[in-house]
């Protein structure tokens, strides 16, 4: 998996082909999307027009939570939608199912105004646990190579292969990164840069720190390789050809640098995305 993507939550139908088109010339091999971003057709077309091959993008795309209980026609819908028949990676967008025949497509509400959580029935309950079983049984009619060398976990046999949450020095999230490593799967952070919110972007000191190591690097780049150093993934959004190169560069921290960018972060801890249907405690850790 390539360490550094792009994200396309929020770029719309208009900017995401355009967007993924110019990143994948850029030299970014890895795109993330989600059947929720409602991009995909995008996306499909910003890929074909790169010119670059299709063998050599690896695409990311999730299970919405009001799509549960039919993730394999929710799987093999999105791959059409995407105008490909494979991707590597196929997360579970939330680990919350939702009400698939509420009144919305993406946040069904009860009366009160509250989610509308799928729980199944008294007899026949059903959990995020039961949305892996069955896109296990999705998996394993679209074998992929990337699952092959994982242990397992108490249920189901397939371990996920990548465990994607949001991550920055406001939110480090150092239990689940662990938790992750000693089970062998890979994490990659969301919204690295702390989202489009993001007060660490602007924060004067780590412009300072930014200033200091030359090159043109900037805020951004501290946080991306910020990332790379403590060993996962980034999939930092723009749409801006600049900061897509941008956002690629390199530079080297010392550990007092990585120090003083996480303890920025643990001076105004803050979690950017918090969804309404992620009232149920989903959070492991700080939150
Ligand atoms: N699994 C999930 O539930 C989940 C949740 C959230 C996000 N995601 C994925 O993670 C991706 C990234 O997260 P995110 O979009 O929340 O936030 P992000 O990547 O942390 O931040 C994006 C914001 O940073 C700006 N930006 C990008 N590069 C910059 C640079 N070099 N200098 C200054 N500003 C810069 C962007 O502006 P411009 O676009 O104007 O350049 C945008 O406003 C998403 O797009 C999505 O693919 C997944």
């Amino acid at each position: 998996m390539p360490l550094v993507g792009l994200g396309t939550w929020t770029a719309t139908d208009q900017v995401a082909s355009e967007a993924v088109k110019t990143a994948l010339q850029l030299g970014y091999r890895h795109i993330d999307t989600a059947w929720q971003y409602r991009n995909g057709g995008a996306i499909g077309k910003g890929i074909k027009e790169s010119g670059v091959p299709r063998s050599e993008i690896f695409l990311c795309d999730k299970l919405i939570s009001t799509r549960h209980t039919r993730a394999e026609e929710a799987l093999e819908e999105t791959l059409e939608e995407l105008g490909t028949d494979y991707r590597h990676l196929w997360l579970m967008h939330w680990p919350v199912p939702l009400n698939p025949e509420g009144n919305d497509w993406k946040l069904p509400k009860l009366p009160d105004g509250s989610p509308d959580y799928y729980t199944g029935t008294s007899s026949s309950p059903f959990t995020f646990v039961d949305t892996w079983l069955s896109m296990e049984s999705a998996f394993r009619k679209y074998p992929s190579k990337h699952m092959a060398s994982l242990a397992t976990l108490e249920a189901g046999s397939v371990v996920p292969a990548v465990n994607q949450i949001e991550i920055h020095p406001q939110l480090p999230q150092d239990k689940v990164i662990e938790f992750c490593r000693q089970k062998n799967i890979a994490v990659v952070a969301y919204s690295p840069l702390g989202s489009p919110q993001s007060t660490v972007l602007t924060n004067p000191k780590l412009k300072t720190l930014a200033e200091s190591k030359g090159n043109g690097i900037g805020v951004a780049n501290l946080l991306i390789n910020w990332a790379l150093a403590r060993g996962y993934g980034v999939i930092p959004k723009t749409t801006s050809p600049r900061r897509m190169t941008d956002n690629l560069k390199l530079v080297d921290l010392t550990e007092g640098e990585m120090q003083a960018i996480r303890d920025v972060g643990l001076s105004a801890p803050k979690r950017y995305c918090t969804p309404a249907w992620a009232a149920k405690g989903v959070f492991l850790d700080e939150s």
